[in-house]
């Protein structure tokens, strides 16, 4: 019988599917919500991922962080299920680069802050119903104003500009921090994570843009930490932005 419930959005793809693999593989103790906008994408990914074997269990839920009824929905359905969630993971999101600038910004800014935003508010009664709620944001080290400031530091390279991918980022880490701020003495652990430069669609979905120019990692490096912070490895660096091997400033 599972006892932590963890609900990943974006779970379909990349970095969200290696996790979902990762803790799946782990423990018979997790039961793993596949959260994706295309539930036929979400329940191919299921399939994939039980066929290669696994110890815990998966179900799948529609969720597109863009559309409110579609959360709500998801909420008001994993409620019924399972009464609670243990562990969210807000991980779905674009790297949307288009020239024009309006159409990065909006898809960024929409996507990747406001989306984790409604996602967090409207499963955040789920998640105080845990003993151990714990709310977990995959940022990017994009986001970090420090490191983006720092004009001697080797800069991304992105087929056009990250400034839109890198804002919202930054704005993301904010919703994390606040939601810390507001949640911390009903118990809310809130980690804020970089995966890592790692294969998967974020950048474009052709062969050079998957592999990141043949230098991105394998994303299962990023389901690792994330399971490292389930297992409460990482709880000296809860409140903190944190990537596989330390912390990133702000
Ligand atoms: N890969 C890296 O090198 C890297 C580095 C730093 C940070 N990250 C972060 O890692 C997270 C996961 O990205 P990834 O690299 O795994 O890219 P990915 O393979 O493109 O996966 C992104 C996931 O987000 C989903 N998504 C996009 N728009 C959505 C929406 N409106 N509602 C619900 N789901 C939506 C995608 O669904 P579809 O499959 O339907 O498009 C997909 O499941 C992102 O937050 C990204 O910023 C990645």
């Amino acid at each position: 019988m599972a006892s932590r419930i963890i609900l990943i959005t974006g779970a379909n793809s990349g970095v969200g599917y290696a996790a979902t693999q990762v803790l799946a593989r782990a423990s018979e103790q997790y039961h793993i919500i596949m959260a994706s906008r295309s539930l036929e994408k979400a329940t191919k990914a299921k399939s994939e991922i039980e066929s290669a074997g696994i110890k815990g269990r998966l179900s799948t839920v529609q969720l597109d962080v863009t559309d409110q009824e579609s959360i709500q929905k998801a909420a008001t359905s994993v409620g019924q299920e399972f009464g609670k969630i243990d562990v969210l993971v807000n991980n779905a999101g674009v790297g949307n680069v288009d020239v024009d600038v309006a159409t990065r910004f909006k898809a960024c800014l929409t996507i990747n802050t406001l989306g984790p935003a409604l996602v967090s508010a409207a499963f955040r009664p789920l998640l105080l119903k845990s003993s151990t709620p714990t709310s977990i944001y995959v940022s990017s080290g994009g986001g970090s104003l420090a490191r983006v400031a720092d004009l001697t530091a080797a800069k991304p390279r992105a087929p056009g500009s990250p400034d839109a991918y890198q804002a919202s980022k930054a704005a993301l880490n904010m919703v994390a921090l606040q939601e810390r701020a507001d949640f911390h003495d009903q118990g809310l652990k809130v980690f804020i994570i970089c995966p890592g430069f790692v294969r998967s669609n974020l950048r474009g979905t052709s062969p050079e843009l998957v592999s990141g120019w043949g230098m991105a990692k394998d994303p299962v490096t990023a389901g690792e930490t994330l399971l490292s912070i389930i297992q409460g490895e990482r709880d000296a660096d809860e409140g903190k932005f944190i990537h596989k091997d330390g912390i990133y400033p702000w």
